[in-house]
């Protein structure tokens, strides 16, 4: 089954541009000296001895591809004298943020582990309320360069590793094979296409996206922006928002978000709304994140398993365009239990943890030499594509500042606006551009 087609545009030198500035940002922190001393109170424990069982508790987002179980129960199998307690969290990222933000403001030790979405190390250190993990990666030798330099740059703040990058993400587009014929290049054609082939094999939608006001709002913006040549921040931390090409974005989500093609209550689809209505045979056409590859393919749940084929996201004026998302992994400050919870860390960002993670969840590796491994090249025929590499090497990343939650929350706001008709495509630029102008400033 060919996964995934070539449809990919010069536009990778614009966004390769964008990435190595983000990954210089985090590197040029490389030499300056690490803070290794223990004099913190918080940060001081004894490492447990050898037969002491320890319980850990483990937070993440809602798990629906059953990876998460294994990597726990495997993590235990291989240290006997640690016990995972698995808490859940929200599916939805910022509902997840959120609730990290009240347990640890109050400087509680309740959760040793958490999984952390890409925007939130840089916050998360600067409010103290993680674990800097240098003294740990020195200790154990862990090689930093064998991650993409993107992933690793998300978990850096201030010159200190705070994240060790579990998994990585880019928005794909996935589409139905026994339906499509020749998928889509632009999002022109996408249109075309979803008009003309929605109905057929009992679909009832020719396009999902992720459309409601939170963040995976923000991630379909920002790939319809930069497939259109636009940028929020640019490279030199200038605001840029208010641009005729980002105008011209947003205009082209007012029309696919306004057609007929799309759900009624596509201001409410997240990923999950997507997901599920994909694999149970709705849609001609899904944006999702490369983890449905999963969901997809599973005939216990799935109805199109085996129709599904995945390329890269269409072009607008200027080409593809993918955002770069994904998880990373970190320890609460407060933890009482730091050495069990880094062994935890070291074992699900390590080629153990990680492989089974892509092979069972369908989540990208952020271990280059993964893309060589054989298991996983043939469990996913995506992450055997070089093609889909180079798109994770080139994705679009957000901004790497303890304020992103205000500039997500003022984009969230004003695309919004702009998708529910209450403002112009223009309007929406324009108070992008002075809201996070002034809150940059401030
Ligand atoms: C995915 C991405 C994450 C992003 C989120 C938005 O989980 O990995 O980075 O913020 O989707 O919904």
């Amino acid at each position: 089954m060919k996964l995934w087609k070539k449809g990919l545009g010069s536009f990778w030198l614009i966004v390769l541009v964008i990435l190595l500035v983000a990954c210089n940002n985090g590197d040029t922190a490389k030499d300056e000296p690490k803070d290794t001393s223990s004099e913190d109170p918080a940060t001081e424990t004894e490492e447990p001895a050898e037969e002491e069982e320890v319980t850990i508790v483990y937070a993440r987002g809602v798990d629906t591809t059953g990876a998460n179980e294994k990597l726990v129960a495997a993590f235990e199998e291989a240290h006997p004298n640690i016990n995972v307690e698995f808490r859940e969290m929200p599916a939805d990222t910022g509902a997840q943020h959120d609730q990290y933000v009240t347990t640890f403001s109050a400087q509680s030790s309740e959760i040793d582990v958490f999984d952390a979405d890409v925007i939130w190390p840089a916050e998360f250190a600067q409010a103290d309320y993680a674990l800097e993990l240098d003294r740990f990666i020195e200790k154990d030798n862990i090689d930093m360069s064998a991650y993409f330099p993107g992933t690793v740059a998300s978990g850096k703040f201030n010159g200190k590793q705070w994240a060790m990058p579990k998994f990585t993400d880019a928005g794909v587009l996935y589409y139905r094979s026994d339906i499509v014929e020749e998928p889509p290049t632009t999002w022109d054609e996408l249109i075309k296409q979803a008009k003309e082939l929605q109905g057929k094999e009992g679909t009832e939608f020719g396009y999902l996206m992720q459309a409601a006001q939170y963040e995976g709002l923000v991630c379909n913006a920002i790939e319809f922006i930069a497939s259109y040549g636009g940028q929020i921040i640019d490279e030199e931390n200038n605001v840029v928002a208010n641009s005729p090409e980002t105008i011209k974005a947003i205009k082209k989500m007012q029309e696919i978000v306004g057609s007929d093609f799309v759900p009624d209550n596509i201001l409410n689809f997240m990923e999950t709304e997507t997901e599920t209505a994909f694999i149970e045979g709705k849609s001609v056409f899904a944006r999702n994140w490369p983890y449905m590859q999963a969901s997809a393919a599973d005939e216990s749940r799935s109805k199109v398993a085996g129709n599904v084929e995945i390329t890269t996201l269409p072009k607008g004026d200027a080409g593809s365009a993918s955002t770069l998302g994904g998880w990373m992994t970190m320890i609460n400050r407060y933890s009482e239990n730091q050495q069990a919870a880094w062994e935890f860390v070291k074992f699900m960002t390590g080629p153990e943890g990680q492989k089974i993670t892509a092979i069972e969840g369908g989540s990208a590796p952020t271990l280059k030499a993964l893309y060589d491994d054989e298991e996983i090249k043939e469990a996913s025929p995506l992450f055997a594509n070089p093609e889909f590499v180079k798109v994770l090497e080139s994705a679009v990343p957000r901004p790497i500042t303890p304020i992103y939650p205000v500039i997500s929350d003022i984009l969230q706001i004003e695309l919004s606006k702009a998708l529910a008709g209450e403002q112009t495509a223009e309007e929406a630029a324009k108070n992008m551009q002075t809201k996070i102008e002034k809150a940059v400033s401030e």
